[in-house]
């Protein structure tokens, strides 16, 4: 079964991943092979999906504005927003 692919938008830039795909795997495809920063903790450290089952909320990021949402929790609809913590 071949998937749809959209665009989502990931820190300003352009992303094509297949529908029902995730939020965590369309910063993966973002971050073009070197280790994606999701978030910074409070010492400024980056911090990036661990569980990838919604249990460390590592992966929280900003979506269409709204704060704290889990990337890999979430999956990635046509146009969406995603802002994170990274370079
Ligand atoms: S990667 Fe652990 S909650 Fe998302």
């Amino acid at each position: 079964m071949k998937h749809r692919a959209i665009v989502v938008h990931v820190d300003g830039r352009a992303v094509e991943v297949a529908e029902g795909a995730t939020v965590a795997a369309a910063i993966e495809r973002a971050a073009a092979g070197v280790p994606a920063i999701y978030r910074r903790a409070v010492g400024g450290r980056g911090r990036a999906a661990l569980c990838g089952m919604g249990v460390c909320h590592e992966c929280r990021v900003t979506i269409d504005g709204h704060a704290h949402r889990l990337a890999c929790l979430t999956r990635c609809a046509p146009g969406m927003v995603i802002a994170t913590e990274g370079p």
